[in-house]
Order: structure tokens, then C-alpha cells, then sequence
């Protein structure tokens, strides 16, 4: 069965369809990122405008680069929650309107499992149930993934979320956004020992993360250093972040996965793109005899592709939206039910 994907939840319009939940026929992401540079940040109203304006084109775009028509496919898979929600309502008014014409089923997806599901197309062999280590600009969490829509949260961010910590700190550094692939690319020259960062310890909850410490200590280093008059080592410091997170992230994920006891660890959002962050895994994965699934960089940031994949196991669950559906800026995978929508 073919599955239109189609996702417009922060700043990237996408559509992708997919044959399956595991094969991908055409992927297509309009960014809007260099239009939000300017402000340091995604402008809620800018993104939902600019979702209006390319839209249909990138999901023709997808049609066409599949060699698909409308008639070719099974369903319609959208994006509904959670995100932006007037970048969110473009997508899904977009995805009702051609269910309605065509006839075909819409099927409501959570972004976030979207992310998890970017695995199913790298790994064919995947199945849950298995660990999730989630990493967004907008969530940060560890899931338990017991089936392909059943999710509970093992622990997950008390404040920011990594990407924003990323992006505050890149900020604060000079870097335009979105700044995690700059500080990234910044930090493979520095030394991550060159400032001391802290590391969050959440009480009674020993796989929840925080980030707003680490955040307001980047900033508050660059801030006395330029009072001073002293100049900062932007690699170092880029170097010490990144290290900073990986301390944060990889040790919860890879205890969560082993308590699990299912021995597999996957990775999801658009901080699994972060080199040290995926050699970090890599490494404490082999020694703690976990096998590790992290997709490609260019499925870990947001694309229509996850979307319509995991829109296919939503569907086969039997979860359909009406033609009332409405999109929701927060909503955790735990409180998804697609199949009373
Ligand atoms: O998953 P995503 O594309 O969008 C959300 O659902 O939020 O994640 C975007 C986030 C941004 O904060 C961006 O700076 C971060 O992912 N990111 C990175 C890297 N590439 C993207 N963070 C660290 N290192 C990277 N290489
Ligand atoms: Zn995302």
C-alpha cells in the first residue's frame, strides 16, 4: 500500500510517500530555516505562511518523484501533534481536504513517533519493542516503544529540550540558526576538556534530563569572559558543550535500555544527528553489548518520510481521524490515541 506523508509541524513543509512502513519512494522537504535566521529562530506566523505557500507543490513534488497518482494510494498520513499549532492546522487542513476529495483514509500521526519510525527505514529488520532515545529541538525523552503506536516515557527533559540547548548555545556563540549543526561542526577542532560544564542530576528521577542549567552556563561564560574583555575559545567551548550533552544524554539512555532488558537502542530528532552524540552511543552501546540503531543524518531531522511510515503502522492499528480533526501543540506519545479520533 502507498502512503502520502505529509508533515508541517515546525519549520520544514514536507510530504514523502511510502510503500510500507519501511520503503520510501520519494522524500520532499521544503526548509524554511534560512527565513528564520534572520530572527535568531523559528517566527511562529512565518513558518504557517510559508507552510501555505509551498505545500501543495512540495506534495505534488512527492507524487510526482514517486511516480504515483492520488489513485495510487492507500492513505493519508499527517502529522497532527505535537508542534506548532498554526504551522500544524496547515498541514492537516492540506491532508483533510484530499482525504475528503479523493475518498481516502486520513491517519493522524505524533510527530515524535514519526522520529522513532525514521529507524524503520534505515533498519527493515526493527520491530518493537525496543528503547527509544528521542532528541528535538522541541522534545527530549526516553521511551519504552512496546508496539508501533504504544509508548510509555521512561524519563524525559524537566526544562529545554537538547536541540534548544543547542540552539541557545550557538546563539550565544555568534552561530546563526539553526546553530546544533554549527556548534557541531565547531567543536571538532576544539578541546572538550577546555571549560568545566555542569551535569543536571534530576532527584528520584535518575533517566530525566535538564538542559536549562547547561544552557545558562554556556551563556553566563560568554557573557563574564566579553565583561572581562577576555576572548573565549568558541571551539573549546563549543567542544565542552557538546561533551556536556553527551554526558547528559548517554548514560540515561544506555541504563533505560538495559533495564528494559530488550538490548536495543534506538535514536530519533534532529540532535541524533550530532556526531559526538552518535559516536558517544556507539561506543558505550559495544561495551555494554546493546545493539545501537541510529538513522541516517538526513532522516533525523524533520521529514515527511517517518511520517508516512509510521502513518502505516497507524493505519494497520486501524487508527483514522475525520474529517473534524484538529492539531494540538502538546500532547506526549503516552496520551496519543489515534484510534479515538
Ligand atoms: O527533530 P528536529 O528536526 O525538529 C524538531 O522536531 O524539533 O530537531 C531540530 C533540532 C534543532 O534544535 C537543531 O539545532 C538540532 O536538532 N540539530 C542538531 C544537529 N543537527 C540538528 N543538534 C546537534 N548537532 C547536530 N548535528
Ligand atoms: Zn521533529
Amino acid at each position: 500500500m502507498l502512503i502520502l506523508g505529509i508533515e508541517s509541524s515546525c519549520d520544514e513543509t514536507a510530504a514523502s510517500v511510502s510503500r510500507g512502513g519501511r520503503e520510501i519512494l520519494s522524500n520532499v522537504v521544503l526548509s524554511q530555516a534560512d527565513m528564520h535566521a534572520r530572527f535568531g529562530g523559528v517566527v511562529p506566523e512565518i513558518a504557517s505562511r510559508r507552510h501555505v505557500e509551498g505545500i501543495c507543490q512540495v506534495a505534488q513534488k512527492a507524487l510526482e518523484d514517486a511516480g504515483a497518482r492520488l489513485s495510487d494510494l492507500g492513505a493519508i498520513a499527517v502529522t497532527y501533534a505535537p508542534g506548532l499549532i498554526g504551522a500544524l492546522l496547515v498541514g492537516v487542513n492540506y491532508a483533510k481536504g484530499l482525504a475528503f476529495s479523493t475518498g481516502l483514509a486520513l491517519v493522524p500521526v505524533h510527530h515524535i513517533q514519526g522520529h522513532i519510525a525514521a529507524n524503520y527505514i534505515a533498519f527493515p529488520e526493527l520491530e518493537p519493542p525496543f528503547c527509544c532515545l528521542v532528541a528535538s529541538g522541541g522534545h527530549t525523552l526516553i521511551a519504552d516503544v512496546r508496539g508501533y503506536t504504544d509508548m510509555k516515557i521512561l524519563g524525559s527533559t524537566r526544562d529545554d529540550a537538547a536541540g534548544e540547548a543547542f540552539d541557545k548555545a550557538a546563539r550565544v556563540l555568534g552561530l546563526s540558526y539553526p546553530g546544533g549543526v554549527q556548534i557541531d561542526r565547531l567543536a571538532q577542532s576544539g578541546d572538550p576538556k577546555a571549560y568545566k560544564l555542569p551535569k543536571a542530576r534530576v532527584d528520584g528521577a535518575p533517566w530525566d534530563f535538564s538542559f536549562s542549567g547547561l544552557k545558562t552556563a554556556v551563556i553566563n561564560t560568554v557573557h563574564s569572559a566579553s565583561q572581562k574583555g577576555e576572548a573565549i575559545d568558541r571551539e573549546g567551548l563549543a567542544a565542552s558543550f557538546c561533551a556536556a550533552v553527551v554526558r547528559e544524554l548517554v548514560p540515561s539512555a544506555v541504563e533505560a535500555a538495559l533495564s528494559c532488558g530488550y538490548g536495543k537502542l534506538a535514536v530519533a530528532g534532529g540532535v541524533a544527528a550530532n556526531s559526538f552524540l552518535r559516536r558517544a552511543l556507539e561506543s558505550e552501546c559495544r561495551k555494554k553489548g546493546i545493539k545501537l540503531y541510529i538513522p541516517p543524518v538526513s532522516l533525523c531531522g524533520d521529514n515527511g518520510a517517518m511520517i508516512a511510515c509510521q502513518g502505516y503502522y497507524a493505519y494497520l492499528a486501524g487508527h483514522r481521524a475525520k474529517t473534524d480533526l484538529n492539531a494540538y501543540a502538546t500532547l506526549s506519545i503516552e496520551e496519543y490515541k489515534g484510534d479515538l479520533l
